[in-house]
């Protein structure tokens, strides 16, 4: 599997070692409209052609699927030209920052006959399929609660590193950037979403979008959820966590990328209770080790034909409910999905 990269910025970085790392999948070309990004990232992976124009690097026949890593409001345009090269489509989370460019997108990819992938990598954090697979097995009876919290910190700086970030049309807020992972984890665990009531607000920072809300999420199955949101915990990261209380069973996962379990109790018994802690891990930064596992899943599952961890419409979900979350807040209303 061939792969070409565009947006060779902060998070390129893991694709590039992810790639490197992943038996079948070979690096041949990245693109950034920052000639120096492109060529100092061709220089360190070893990348045999780099260029500024994201439609030459289409044009470059033996690549198979394209990594879409440049701002979050350009991923479904660039998404939608590769599916018209006949390209693969890997982007990164968020798809998007409007649910009708996204569905533009998935269409393009159907239309042409190519897979379309969204990197949530948490989701194949161990510590994270555990307690789906207790939830699949319905070891937490029926759930009840989940609260999602979100406490980092962001400063002004962070903000002001590009032009995109904190912009409506680019990037969104906290919900839509820092806090998507868990949005998608929320609603991957509570399954179909029925009504949300959300506030959001920028408090501190000098942004369009917001640096701080809640939401409250009812799903279909009776469940509430909570999902707490903010960049402005002094004086840094606090917590990034996700607890699930049901009927039979109570777990909550945190530490820096939902890589640690911090409360594991069931009524039943079963044998991984006995070795819970093998399931935790500990990654450098917020952004986890998915992108690795990411990568294994996505090849295997194009050459294997097989459904992979997140498609396009599993992508969408997060953003539908993100973009009702922005609706909720702005309109002071529950919004019905
Ligand atoms: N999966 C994760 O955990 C995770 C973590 C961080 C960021 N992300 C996502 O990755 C994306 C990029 O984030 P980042 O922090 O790397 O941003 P960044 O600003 O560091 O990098 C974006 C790059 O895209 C380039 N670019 C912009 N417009 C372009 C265009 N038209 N053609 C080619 N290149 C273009 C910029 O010059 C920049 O180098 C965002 O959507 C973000 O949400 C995901």
């Amino acid at each position: 599997m061939n792969i070409g990269l565009v947006g060779c910025g902060r998070i390129s970085k893991n694709h590039f070692e992810a790639i490197r790392k992943v038996p079948k999948a070979t690096i041949k070309g990245c693109c950034d409209i920052v000639k120096e990004r492109a060529k100092e990232a061709a220089k360190a992976y070893d990348i045999p052609y780099w260029t500024t124009n994201f439609e030459d690097l289409l044009k470059q026949e033996d690549i198979d699927l394209i990594s879409i890593c440049s701002p979050s409001g350009l991923h479904p345009a660039h998404g939608i030209m590769a599916a018209n090269y006949g390209k693969h489509v890997l982007t990164e989370k968020p798809m998007g920052v409007r649910l009708i460019d996204v569905d533009q997108l998935i269409k393009a990819c159907n239309d042409n006959d190519v897979r379309l992938f969204v990197v949530l990598q948490n989701r194949l954090n161990p510590s994270i399929q555990i307690v789906k697979k207790a939830i699949d097995q319905g070891r937490f009876g029926k759930i009840h609660m989940i609260v999602a919290n979100v406490f980092w910190s962001r400063p002004q700086e962070y903000y002001d590193l590009s032009e995109w970030r904190g912009t409506w049309a680019l990037d969104g807020g906290a919900f839509c950037n820092q806090a998507s992972h868990y949005v998608d984890l929320v609603q991957w665990f509570g399954g179909p979403v029925k009504t949300v009531m959300a506030r959001t607000d920028t408090l501190a920072r000098n942004i369009e979008a917001e640096d701080t809300g809640a939401a409250i999420i009812k799903f279909d199955s009776g469940c509430i959820a909570t999902i707490n949101v903010t960049m402005l915990t002094y004086p840094k990261n606090l917590e990034g966590s996700v607890t699930i209380i049901g009927e039979k069973g109570t777990v909550r996962v945190g530490g820096i990328a939902v890589n640690e379990i911090l409360y594991w109790k069931f009524s039943d018994s079963n044998e991984v209770d006995f070795i819970i802690d093998e399931f935790s891990t500990d990654p450098n930064s917020v952004y986890g080790f998915g992108h690795e596992a990411y990568y294994d899943n996505v090849i295997n599952s194009i050459i294997n034909e097989q459904k992979p961890s997140v498609d396009g419409n599993e992508g969408r979900k997060s953003l539908e409910l993100i973009e009702a979350i922005y609706t909720s807040s702005k309109n002071h209303k529950i919004v019905n999905l």
